[in-house]
């Protein structure tokens, strides 16, 4: 039986990336799919190239008003939402703290925390009107350690860690289960911008971004996806509150 055979999603970031990846295997394992992002073209190609089991809705995660309409609008289409994944997220400025702005600080914490806070605000309603549910939040690597670049964007996806442990100590007594995957590079649309213009180009920037990695090659979203899909399925079902590296042992060493 495929994994999530009878299920409803939501996913944010779909268009593009890790989002879309966990779209398309959740809809190859059985689930109906809403994907949301705020480029609606690409969004509603990637869910017309996944087929019946998928449709588009456009969503600005910094918009509150526009989540809590097509959450509403989704949970009407397709009857329930039984799992939320939190993908939608951007990197920000590369840069220490005492040269970040507080429109920079500003502009990245709307969208990966400010982002997570309303998505999750108005899907919980309707997994608890569900009798339960799958939150999995995309945090990273970044949101567990520290190291010398893209300052705001650690901090950030450390508010996502907690954010997930918080909301899984506050909503198991729903059967509401919440757990985060934090990758390491993989690589994806927001990953190839920054390759390319690294001295030397994708090779280069593979071996310097795995230098430290136990396993030496940059991720595939597919390999992100696949921790989601378990984590979003019945197979977890005692599973809540933890912050799962998918990162090729770069948290291992
Ligand atoms: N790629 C990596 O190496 C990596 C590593 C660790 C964590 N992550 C995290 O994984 C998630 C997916 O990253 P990706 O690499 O697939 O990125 P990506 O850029 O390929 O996709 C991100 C998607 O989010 C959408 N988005 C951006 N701002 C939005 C907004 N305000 N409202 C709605 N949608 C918005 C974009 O349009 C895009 O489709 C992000 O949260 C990212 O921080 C990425």
């Amino acid at each position: 039986m495929p994994r999530l055979a009878g299920k409803t999603a939501i996913v944010t970031g779909a268009s593009s990336g890790m989002g879309r990846a966990t779209a398309e295997l959740f809809a190859a394992e059985g689930a109906q799919v809403a994907l949301t992002d705020v480029d609606a073209g690409k969004g509603a190609a990637a869910a017309a190239e996944i087929g019946a089991a998928a449709r588009f809705w456009p969503v600005d995660v910094r918009d509150e008003g526009s989540i809590e309409r097509a959450y509403g609008e989704i949970v009407a289409y397709f009857g329930k939402l039984d799992v939320l994944v939190n993908c939608a997220g951007v990197i920000g400025v590369d840069k220490p703290t005492h040269e970040v702005t507080e429109a920079e600080w500003d502009q990245l914490f709307a969208v990966d925390v400010k982002g997570v806070f309303f998505s999750t605000k108005h899907a919980v309603p309707h997994l608890i009107a569900n009798g339960g549910g799958s939150i999995v939040n995309y945090s990273s690597i970044y949101g567990l350690v520290g190291n010398d670049e893209f300052t705001p964007y650690h901090v950030a996806k450390g508010a996502v860690t907690m954010q997930t442990k918080q909301d899984a100590a506050m909503y198991g007594k729903y059967d509401i289960r919440v757990n985060s995957v934090h990758p390491s590079t993989v690589l994806t649309p927001l990953v190839e911008g920054i390759a390319a213009a690294y001295e030397g180009g994708l090779p280069a920037y593979e071996r310097m971004m795995t230098a430290n990695q136990s396993l030496r090659r940059l991720g595939r979203p597919v390999d992100v996806a696949y921790a989601v899909l378990y984590l979003a399925s019945d197979e977890a079902s005692w599973v809540t509150g933890v912050n799962l590296p998918v990162d090729g042992g770069y948290t291992a060493r």
